[in-house]
This record gives C-alpha cells, structure tokens and sequence, in this order.
C-alpha cells in the first residue's frame, strides 16, 4: 500500500483491471484502467493538478488568486479540490445540464459554481467561454486553466499516465483505447506509448458517432466528457490545441445507445461501474478486439465512475425519457406507449427556400396541415437529429405565401421516449385533457436519443385504432 504525504500526491497511480466476462469470446487480454480512483473521482485529476502547478511556476497564478475553470464537470471537479488543498478561491463555469451529482461535489469542495445554460455557439457572448473569459478579465488575480489549450493537460498524461500503462503491462500494450475531449488523455498517453515502443503501440480515439473528430455532423450527444460537438451557427470550428493528431491511429464512432449498453453490461457482468465515456471507450475496445489476436494487450482508459451518473445512464426513467433501451429491458411497460400513437415527420432546413421546401412536401404527397420539423442544416447528418437541433414545427398550410421557413416556426411541446407507456406522468402531464390544441400541441418522439417522429395531443388521447401503431419503436425511422 502506498502512503501519501498530501491528497494531491494521492492523484495518478491507477491500477489496471482485466476484463474476463465481458471480453468473453475475444482472444485479446483486455485491462481497464479505472480513472475514477482519483480522489476527485477522474481522470482529469491529473490534468487539473499539473496546470494549476504550471500556473504557480508561471507565475498566472499567485497566493490569493482565483482558480476558474470552463469545464463539463470532472476539470472543475479536479481544479476545485486541487483549490481547497492549496487555499485558493475556485470559481467553475459549467453546463446546466451536468448531473446533479456533479454539481453537489463541487459545492463540497467549497467551489463556486456558475451554470450556464445557453444554447449558442462558442464565441457568442452568452456561451460558457465568453461568460468564463469575461469573469476572469474582471477578476483581480483571476486565472483560466483553458485546458483545451493548455500544454499542462497533454503533459500531466505523457509523464503520468503513460509510464503507468507500459510499466503495468510490462511493455506488453499493443493498443490504446481513450475517448477524446479535449484531447489532452489520448494525445499524452498516446505520445509516450509510441515513443516507448518505438510507434508498435496502436492509439484509438473511440468517440461518439456525432462528434466532429471521427467526421460526425458535430450534432449534440447524451455522453458528456466525450467527443466535439459544435452549435450549428458555429462560424469557425476551433479544435483544442491540447489534442495531438498526429498520435491517433484510428477513431472507431459508437453510438450513444451502444456506449450506455456497454457500461450497463459491464457493472452486471463485472461488477465494475464506470461512466459514459468509458461506454464508448469500451465499446469500441471491444469492437476493436473482434480482429485482435492472442498476443494483443489493450488497454481501455476509462475516464470515471458510474456513481456520478446513476440518475441518468443507469436511470431507468432517464432512458426511457430518451427513447433509449437497456441491455436487460427496462422496467416493463403495459399498454400502449408513446411510440404507438407518433408519426415519422419530414424534415426541412430552417435556410431551405420555402419554394424548395414546398416542393419536395408535395412531391412526397405530405398533408397541407400535417406537421413539418424545421431543423438546422448540418453537414453530412448520420442518425436522425438530436432534439437540440429542431426550432420547432411548421406545415405546407403555414409555409405557402411566407418568405422565409423560419417565420413559420410553431413551438414545440415536450420531448417524450418512443417506449413510454401512454400513463407516464411525462405524457399525462402534457396531454393535461383541456382541449387545448394551439401552439406547442406537438411533441417530439426520441428513439435511442434522437427525434423520429412526432405527437400530437390529439393522438394521445384517441383510442387506438384496429389498425395498430402508426410507427413501431423499433423502427426509429424519420423522413428525410
Ligand atoms: C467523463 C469524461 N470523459 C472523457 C473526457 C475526455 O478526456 P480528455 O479531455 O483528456 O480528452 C472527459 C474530459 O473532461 C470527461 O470528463
């Protein structure tokens, strides 16, 4: 047992754990490397501990100063208790929609935390960076670790968490697996592994099939920490200066609803419970160990623990919410579900022209009242969109004589999971039984996370009819 002068000298050295039930049927030896034995429960312990340190070197950051931090959760996390040790203020910017469990840590540490909840793109004033930005230019002593551009981040990972993999598999690490979100865990293990093996060690992004590093659209995704997403006004797409990508040899993309089942499996068959990123990091690991051999060693980070995401990924209502399935099945529902009673809705680009919109409406003989998504364009869309990117509904009714798609945009009401049964209080809730039928009368449906379709209140509360669902859950279609 190792023993520890001070909890910052407690953060790195995580074991390795093989995988035995899970990698069943796989030639390779599979070892997961749990992050979350950090005292802060992360990965992003070491990076948070090395850029404060640089910063104290640096001279940015003076006794007194302020510690802040733009973070989706686990940097601030790493920062603040990094903060409480050393007696600094901390002051975190972070997204309203981290879970609460997140949130209570850094109050915990006695962290300040300032949640932003603006659906804009990264250099418009509102968004969490230029929030973060201004507070620390205001700030007397104020210093922003900026950890997708800080060259601490890599660093922390090639003296650190490097060394760990090689000495612990004794040399024997022939493929790395680590998701990528500032880039800072990948392109530092990355780095040492190829150095230290003279380039043998192979380095795999595994990454969210949306995410603009493994060529995605950039749309939203439920797996926080993992992968690039961009709001579809973004002018220009910065990638982090921490992310190396010269080190990454492949990118295997998984899908939200696989990275969710992986973690699901992985705490009933193994007794291990880790987060969603290590969902898709394991994922693709195990995807990826379909063509490896008994001589390949891989080694899987995984960058924290379910604990902190039992309200969501392990939530059985939280899932269903999304549409999403589980690998033993849910709760079971009776009845009809919402899925029974939605329809597949066509799509169209809030920048489409109405006339080319209309066009292809009445080409596809959709009804003059029947409902109409209005979406943001992305490039190269490859699952139906995520909820994020519809700004409402329109029909061909509303659409003919207007000049712009965009002045037809009807608001929308909730969004509701294909499997949920018609008696969930999400559904009933809504479908509140006044007869109202006006603006937002329309619901968006989500299978594995992403809209298929749509409902009206109407629908909800007709009868079924003999001839069945109009669209199945399983089906997961949308028009477009
Ligand atoms: C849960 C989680 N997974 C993965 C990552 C990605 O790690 P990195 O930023 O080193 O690429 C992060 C980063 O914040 C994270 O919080």
């Amino acid at each position: 047992m190792a023993r520890y002068e001070s909890v910052l000298e407690s953060i790195g050295g995580t074991p390795l754990i093989r995988l035995t039930r899970a990698a069943q049927g796989l030639r390779p030896r599979i070892y997961v490397k749990p992050e979350w034995q950090n005292p802060g429960g992360s990965v992003k312990d070491r990076a948070a501990l090395a850029m404060l340190r640089q910063a104290e070197a640096d001279g940015s950051l003076r006794p007194g100063g302020v510690v802040v931090e733009v973070t989706s959760g686990n940097t601030g996390i790493g920062l603040a208790l990094t903060a409480a040790h050393l007696g600094y203020r901390a002051v975190i910017f972070t997204s309203s929609m981290i879970a609460q469990e997140k949130r209570d840590q850094f109050a915990a540490y006695g962290a300040e935390l300032r949640l932003v909840d603006a659906f804009v793109p990264r250099d418009h004033p509102d968004s969490l960076r230029s929030q973060g930005e201004r507070f620390v230019a205001e700030t007397p002593g104020a210093w922003l670790a900026q950890q997708y551009d800080n060259p601490a981040n890599p660093a922390a990972h090639y003296t650190s968490t490097g060394p760990e993999v090689w000495d612990d598999t004794d040399g024997t690490v022939t493929h790395f697996v680590a998701t990528v979100g500032t880039g800072g865990t990948i392109s530092g293990t990355g780095r040492y592994l190829k150095e230290v093996s003279g380039g043998r060690v192979q380095v795999i992004g595994a990454d969210p099939i949306t995410s603009r590093y493994s060529g995605g659209d950039g749309s939203q995704k439920y797996i926080e920490g993992a992968g690039h997403f961009v709001h579809p006004e973004t002018a220009v797409d910065e990638w982090p200066k921490s992310l190396d990508l010269g080190v990454i040899d492949r990118y295997l993309p998984v899908e939200d609803q696989d990275a969710i089942d992986a973690v699901r499996e992985l705490a009933r068959t193994e007794g291990v419970l880790a987060g969603g990123s290590s969902g898709v990091a394991l994922a693709a690991a195990l995807e990826l160990a379909e063509d490896l051999t008994e001589d390949d060693t891989v080694v899987v980070l995984l960058p924290d623990s379910g604990r902190a995401y039992l309200s969501t990924y392990f939530n059985d209502s939280w899932l269903a919410a999304g549409g999403f399935t589980g690998p033993a099945p849910l709760t079971p529902v009776e009845g009809p579900t919402v899925g029974d009673r939605a329809t597949p809705t066509p799509l169209v680009e809030r920048d489409e022209t109405v006339a080319g919109a209309l066009r292809r409406l009445d080409a596809d003989g959709h009804a003059d009242d029947g409902p109409v998504l209005v979406v943001y364009r992305r490039e190269g869309r490859v699952l139906a969109p995520h909820a994020s990117d519809i700004l409402g509904w329109t029909t061909p009714a509303r659409l003919r004589g207007a000049a712009t798609v965009a002045e037809t945009v009807q608001p929308l009401g909730p969004r509701l999971g294909t499997g949920l049964p018609l008696t969930a209080p999400a559904v009933t809730g809504w479908d509140g039984g006044d007869g109202s039928d006006g603006d937002g009368s329309l619901a968006l449906v989500l299978a594995r996370g992403r809209v298929t379709g749509t409902v009206s209140r109407q629908a909800l509360r007709d009868q079924p009819t003999a001839a069945g669902p109009m669209v199945s859950a399983a089906s997961g279609q949308t028009a477009h």
